[in-house]
């Protein structure tokens, strides 16, 4: 039974992005075509036992090649907005030095198409794809990183900044510093405290630099960054589990915007915090922290149950399972909570700094089934309804939310999950790479209709 009937997306106002996304790494395979180099995916997939079934992004969706079929689809189910990001190293294949006249050449192919189809393209410089030979000098970790992404975001501003101006500087950095550099289950499987406090540091100068030089080189650009933002319910309202939850708070939903709003990293008593600037030698606020985003992401799956537990270093925290707690979940163990999801929104719309809240991803994974050439996938139509339900009133609630970015296009490389874990509105055969249009997609096309 749909509900589209209720909802509608002409209630979000005229004005109102619908958009859906996908990730180079994610979705254009083609790894060594035309001049790329390798990113830290291509490298940590080959290591044994790291992403299920084996899998790599060396050939993903094809979007490389299929982008204009692709295209078309984002057209047909009736979106406004295609949010893309672009590989670093297709671009500098060594991640710094020469240009792959190749690789800016695809990108612009590809703008090209957006525009010629009255597509907005929203460019994400980074979603989680370094360049490996930038990985071999220290990555995110490296004192030469914040040289490294500017030269990159000089380029990329240059050449596309006469036909791009939404950009998102960084998706999820704490996404990709904590699963990447501090617990080794993202490429480049590094862990560690000193891997992870100078990449966090790294990705917060690189998320205010970036938006400097979109800002020098684009012409009305319109700029945002995007986070990964959990509301954290403490176990119990026993001061232990207060104080627990206030640190994971810091670490999943504080750390990154604070300092590009002016505020400083925060701090409330939690060591790490010091750790921080001592490892890296800076202040709680330096001035080139602070960015005037135009906008910023945000990107909401789960909420997090945290008790204290003095058995964990530093943080001394744990989360308590949302399948032991037997609350609705997907098909990844992600509990399905739309309120948390206005409750999040909610927290972030506080900060006086922030302009405008997009949310720049959303979706979920349902194992979907293939049956007589269709995928019925009525639990994710539910899951869109009722996320899109609370979006509503947090949008009437005055909460300034500009648009609402679904995740994702098709199916495709979903990180160390590899291609089981399914987040489509478009289903991928990935021995054919046909393309089938999920239940979900066809409800998105008659709800953006209306
Ligand atoms: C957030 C990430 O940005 C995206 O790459 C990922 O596939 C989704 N979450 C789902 O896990």
């Amino acid at each position: 039974m749909s509900d589209a009937t209720i909802l509608k997306a002409s209630d979000f106002g005229d004005d109102f992005l619908w958009g859906v996304v996908i990730a180079a790494a994610q979705n254009e395979g083609a790894y060594k075509t035309d001049g790329r180099g390798l990113s830290i995916w291509d490298q940590f997939s080959n290591r044994q036992g790291k992403i299920k079934g084996g899998a790599t992004p060396h050939i993903a969706c094809d979007f490389y090649h299929r982008y204009k079929d692709d295209l078309l689809l984002v057209k047909a189910l009736g979106f406004k907005v295609f949010r893309f990001s672009i590989s670093w190293s297709r671009i500098l294949p060594m991640g710094t030095g020469k240009v792959n006249q190749e690789g800016l050449q695809f990108y612009h192919r590809l703008i090209d198409e957006c525009l010629a189809l009255d597509l907005i393209p929203y460019v994400t410089l980074y979603h989680w794809d370094l360049p490996l030979a930038l990985e071999k000098e220290g990555g995110w970790a490296s004192t030469h990183l914040l040289k490294w992404f500017s030269r990159y975001v000089q380029v990329c501003t240059q050449e596309f900044g006469d036909k791009v101006n939404n950009w998102i500087v960084l998706n999820e950095p704490m996404g990709f510093t904590s699963l990447g550099y501090m617990i080794g289950k993202h490429a480049p499987g590094k862990i560690g405290l000193s891997n992870f406090l100078p990449a966090v540091h790294n990705a917060v100068m690189a998320q205010s630099e970036g938006g400097r030089i979109i800002r020098a080189n684009v012409p009305n650009a319109n700029i945002g960054t995007s986070f990964s933002c959990s509301e954290i319910i403490p176990a119990t309202q026993n001061p232990k589990d207060l104080e627990a939850a206030k640190r994971i708070d810091i670490l999943l939903n504080r750390l990154f915007i604070e300092p590009a709003l002016g505020m400083g990293y925060p701090s409330d008593d939690f060591p790490l915090m010091d750790k921080l600037y001592i490892h890296n030698k800076a202040w709680k606020f330096t001035e080139r922290m602070r960015f005037d985003f135009d906008f910023i992401g945000l990107q909401n799956y789960f909420p997090v149950v945290v008790k204290y537990n003095s058995v964990i270093p530093i943080i001394q925290a744990t989360d308590i399972s949302a399948k032991s707690r037997k609350v609705p979940i997907t098909d990844m163990g992600w509990e399905v909570n739309p309120t948390s999801f206005y409750r999040i929104i909610q927290q972030f719309a506080k900060y006086k700094g922030i302009k405008k809240i997009i949310i720049s991803e959303s979706g979920a994974f349902y194992k979907d089934k293939m049956v007589n050439g269709a995928v019925d996938d009525e639990k994710r139509i539910q899951y869109f309804q009722q996320y899109l339900k609370a979006l509503l009133k947090a949008k009437a609630d005055g909460m300034n939310i500009g648009g609402y970015f679904a995740w994702t296009l098709m199916d495709n490389f979903e990180w160390s999950e590899g291609y089981h874990a399914r987040f489509g509105l478009v289903h991928v055969d990935f021995k054919t790479q046909l393309r089938t249009v999920k239940s979900s997609g066809h409800w998105f096309r008659q709800f953006l209709a209306e």
